[in-house]
């Protein structure tokens, strides 16, 4: 089976249920916090384990007990975690998230033992990227290292997708290494500093970061769907009526779920297809890896 590596950030979500978020200057009060298991990277490299795929994670966590609770329950999914740095003198990342009861979220993360994901540990661990089929990054860890694993890839003819979030300003050097971003309409502006408001401001945004490099631009949507633009041209996949209880970890199940299929050899439209569906079970469900479905549902939307 194709190989799955994901290099990122693994957090402890402290997940607080508003009823809105507050102004500056305004306090307000929540009834209570729950712990849940997140970051970005260990978010999708669950969903990779959830959904069968053989899939290693790589990343820091401290000598604590998140780093303990992160690193079993990613391993209960079967994700290969051995390589990931347990640090003594940093803790492992928190993410405090604050879900109204809309469904949208506020996310503050405090990086912890994820600034320690740098290009010296990328170096050491350069054969796990040989081992794999597909490499996965996303922006919770130092940039440096996202673009040095990204052109290890690159150089080994590794497929290499990209979530862009948190979003920042990006060297043209790493968008030349993707063949997959996966932005947001959000993140898809702040990298361009272009409006996305509509579906041709999107598309128009998208092209931009094809001219830096980019092979392939997925740009999810929320509700709507997502679109995906190539040299090909534009196609635009509807979203689902879903009810919405907290949008947490929505795109990075997106992004694995995208993955898997496209490791396994499916055509991209397919594999955005099946990615709409995933994160549309992840939204009606509380918390990060909390949300990912399981293995039957997950066999019931392949049956489809
Ligand atoms: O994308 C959701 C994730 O962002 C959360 O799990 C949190 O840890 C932050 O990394």
């Amino acid at each position: 089976m194709k190989k799955i590596l994901v290099i990122g950030s693994l957090n402890m979500d402290q997940v607080l249920q508003i009823e809105h978020t507050p102004v500056p200057g305004e306090t307000i009060l929540c009834r209570d916090m729950k712990l849940v298991c997140g970051g970005k990277g260990a978010n999708q490299a669950f969903t990779c384990g959830r959904l069968g795929c053989n899939v290693e994670m790589l990343g820091s966590v401290g000598q604590d007990e998140n780093g303990d609770a992160l690193l079993t329950n990613l391993m209960k999914e079967g994700v290969e975690t051995c390589h990931v740095q347990r640090l003594s003198d940093h803790p492992t990342g928190v993410a405090v998230i604050a879900v109204e009861n809309s469904g949208n979220n506020s996310i503050i993360v405090i990086q912890g033992a994820n600034l320690m994901t740098d290009e010296a540990y990328i170096r050491a661990n350069t054969d796990r990227i040989l081992e794999a089929d597909a490499i996965v990054l996303q922006l919770e860890i130092p940039l440096p290292a996202v673009t040095l694993a990204a052109k290890e890839g690159k150089k080994a003819g590794k497929l290499v997708v990209l979530d862009p979030a948190p979003a920042a300003k990006l060297p043209d050097e790493l968008y030349h290494c993707v063949d997959i971003l996966k932005p947001n309409e959000t993140e898809l502006g702040l990298l361009t500093g272009m409006p996305t408001d509509s579906p041709e401001e999107v598309e128009t945004a998208a092209r931009c970061l094809l001219e830096r490099g980019v092979k392939n631009v997925v740009v999810t949507l929320g509700g709507a769907g997502a679109m995906l633009v190539n040299e090909g041209g534009s196609v635009v996949f509807p979203g689902k009526k879903v009810e919405v209880a907290d949008t947490t970890a929505a795109g990075d199940s997106f992004t694995a779920a995208m993955t898997m299929l496209l490791a396994q050899g499916y055509p991209l439209e397919q594999a955005i297809t099946f990615a709409i569906e995933v994160a549309a079970i992840v939204v009606t469900r509380p918390g990060a890896q909390s949300s990912i479905p399981k293995a039957d549902e997950i066999a019931k939307l392949l049956d489809k």
